[in-house]
C-alpha cells in the first residue's frame, strides 16, 4: 500500500507557529558566520502543518521496531535500553548547544567531563590511556589499528599479518584490510574455542598482532586467554581487544588485566547510549602506556589546572574524527556511568549474563543450544530443529513485537559454516523476568504456529510496512483473505 509521501502532501504557505529568541544576536558577518556563507534562498522544505508534521514523524516512529517499542535480542549487537534521564541530561543547553570552535574557556566543562569519562573507560577496560574520537566500534577498530601499524613503523618493523579468529565480526578483517594489513584467519574448534594449535602455526614475527573478542561472538570466555596473550607477545606482537561485547565483562574481569594492549569499545553496547547506525555512535580507543604516544590528536589534558586540546605529539596517528567526537554520545555514555555507578555496572554485567542464560535454559528443549555449557551474555540456539526455515521463523517474531535475534546470512558475518542454522540471542539486562518469559512464550507460539500453518511464518512478517518478497503472490493474497477479519 502506498501512502501520499510528505512532500506530496505540502501546500504552499502552510507551516507551524514559530517563535523567535527575540534576544539570539545577529550573526551574520560576524567571525563564525561570514556574510557570503549565509543562506539567503529558501531552503525548500515540504509546507506542511505543525499537526501534519508531528502525524508524519509520529507514524514513521511507529513503523520502526526499537528497543522502546520491544525487546531487541540482536546477539552481538547489544540492543539495550538507554535510559531517557541520559538523552535529558545530553540536551542541557551547555552541552547541547556548544560550538567546538567557540572559544576554550567556555568548553572547559565540557572539556572536564571528556577527561573523566576518559578515566572511566581507562579504569572499566585496565587501560592507561583513552582517546574518545573514533565514532563508532569500527571507527575504533581502525584506530587500533592504524596506532598498531605506526608503532610497528617507528620501530622499524614492517610487519604485515593480522589474526582474527573465524568468529569474528565482519568489522575486524575490514579495518585490518583498510589499514593495508593481510589477514588471517583462526579457526575455531568443536567446543567454540579459538584453536590455540592454529594459531601457534600462524604467528611468527611478521605477525603485527591478533584481535579478538572475548567473550567471543559465539557467546564463549576465552578461556585460554592468559596463554594466548603470552604466545603473541612472545612474537612481539600486540593482543588487540574488540570490546563489542564487554557488556558481559564490565566491572568484573578488565581485558587490560587479561593481557591485551589496546582495546576500543562501543558506547552504544556497554555504556547504553543508542546504536550509531545511521546516526552518531562513539567507540573509544583505549592503550596502555606504552601506545600513548600514538593516540589521534587532539588529546585533552589538564596543564595547570586546566583542560587543554594538545595537538603537538609527533607520534600521534593524527585525526581521525572533526573536533573531540561524538560529543552527545559520550555526554550519555558520561551519565550512565555516573548514574549506575561501579556497582550498578557489575551488576549490569550479572543480569545480561544471568538473563542470557535463563534463555537458553527455558528454550533448551525447543532450540537446543549449540554449545552445552553455560553462555555469557548471549546464547547460540539451533534451529535446526524447527519444522520451518528459521530464517522465516524470526521474522515472524517481529509479528509479535519480538527483532529477530542474529542469525547467519541475516546480514551479518560473525559465523563460520558450521553453526548455519543458529541464532545468536542476547536479551540484555534490560529486560526483566516477565519480560524474558514473554520473549519465550512468543518464541514457543510461532514454534506451535510453524507445526500447523507453516505458510504464516514463511510469508511473514505481516505487520510492517515492508514485506518479504513471496514466491507464490497469489497463494498470499488468498491466505490473507482468508485469515483477516
Ligand atoms: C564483535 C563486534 N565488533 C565490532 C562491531 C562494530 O561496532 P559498530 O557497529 O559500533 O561499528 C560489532 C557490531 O555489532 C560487533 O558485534
Amino acid at each position: 500500500m502506498k501512502t501520499a509521501s510528505v512532500l506530496d502532501r505540502s501546500r504552499q504557505g502552510f507551516g507551524g507557529a514559530a517563535v523567535f529568541d527575540p534576544e539570539f544576536p545577529d550573526v551574520a558577518g560576524t567571525e563564525w558566520f561570514p556574510a557570503d556563507e549565509v543562506r539567503t534562498a529558501p531552503i525548500g522544505l515540504p509546507e506542511l502543518s505543525e499537526l501534519e508534521v508531528v502525524r508524519h514523524f509520529t507514524g514513521l516512529s511507529h513503523g520502526v521496531h526499537g528497543v522502546d517499542s520491544g525487546p531487541y535480542p540482536l546477539g552481538s549487537c547489544t540492543m539495550k535500553y538507554n535510559p531517557k534521564r541520559n538523552d535529558a541530561l545530553a540536551r542541557l543547553d551547555g552541552f547541547a548547544r556548544a560550538h567546538p570552535r567557540q572559544p576554550a574557556d567556555t568548553l572547559q566543562g565540557l572539556w572536564d567531563l571528556s577527561l573523566d569519562l576518559q578515566r572511566f573507560i581507562a579504569e572499566l577496560t585496565g587501560m592507561d590511556a583513552v582517546s574518545l574520537q573514533p565514532a563508532a566500534g569500527a571507527h575504533g577498530e581502525l584506530a587500533g589499528l592504524l596506532i598498531m601499524r605506526k608503532y610497528f613503523a617507528e620501530r622499524g618493523e614492517p610487519r604485515r599479518i593480522i589474526l582474527i579468529p573465524d568468529s569474528a565480526h565482519g568489522t575486524n578483517p575490514a579495518s585490518a584490510a583498510m589499514v593495508g594489513y593481510e589477514c588471517k584467519i583462526i579457526p575455531t574448534t568443536p567446543d567454540g574455542l579459538m584453536d590455540l594449535a592454529a594459531m601457534d602455526r600462524l604467528l611468527d614475527r611478521n605477525v603485527a598482532g591478533l584481535m579478538l573478542t572475548n567473550p567471543s561472538t559465539l557467546g564463549l570466555f576465552e578461556e585460554n586467554i592468559t596463554r594466548i596473550g603470552q604466545r603473541v607477545h612472545d612474537q612481539g606482537a600486540l593482543l588487540y581487544y574488540d570490546g563489542a561485547n564487554l557488556n558481559a565483562l564490565m566491572g568484573i574481569v578488565r581485558p587490560g588485566d587479561m593481557g591485551f594492549d589496546l582495546v576500543h569499545i562501543n558506547v552504544h553496547k556497554t555504556l547504553s547510549t543508542p546504536h550509531g547506525g545511521g546516526g552518531p555512535g562513539a567507540g573509544p580507543v583505549g592503550v596502555k602506556a606504552f601506545l600513548e604516544p600514538y593516540l589521534p590528536v587532539p588529546v585533552i589534558r589538564r596543564v595547570a589546572g586546566r583542560a587543554v586540546p594538545d595537538h603537538d605529539r609527533p607520534s600521534t596517528i593524527g585525526k581521525i574524527k572533526t573536533h573531540f567526537g561524538h560529543t552527545e554520545v559520550l555526554v550519555k555514555a558520561y551519565c550512565y556511568v555516573l548514574t549506575v555507578g561501579a556497582l550498578g555496572l557489575k551488576t549490569a554485567t550479572e543480569n545480561a549474563v544471568l538473563n542470557a542464560n535463563y534463555l537458553q535454559a527455558k528454550l533448551a528443549d525447543l532450540l537446543p543450544p549449540v554449545f552445552h555449557e553455560r553462555c555469557m551474555h548471549e546464547c547460540l540456539l539451533s534451529g535446526g530443529t524447527l519444522k520451518v526455515s528459521p530464517f522465516d521463523f524470526v521474522k515472524r517474531l517481529i509479528d509479535f513485537g519480538v527483532h529477530p535475534p542474529t542469525l547467519v546470512g541475516a546480514g551479518c558475518v560473525h559465523f563460520a559454516k558450521q553453526y548455519e542454522a543458529a541464532m545468536l540471542i542476547e536479551p540484555t539486562e534490560t529486560e526483566s523476568l516477565p519480560s524474558l518469559d514473554s520473549m519465550i512464550e512468543k518464541f514457543r507460539k510461532v514454534a506451535r504456529e510453524a507445526a500447523v500453518a507453516p505458510y504464516m511464518i514463511e510469508t511473514a512478517p505481516h505487520t510492517t510496512a515492508v514485506a518479504k518478497i513471496i514466491k507464490d503472490q497469489a497463494a498470499y493474497i488468498s491466505l490473507l483473505e482468508a485469515t483477516t477479519p
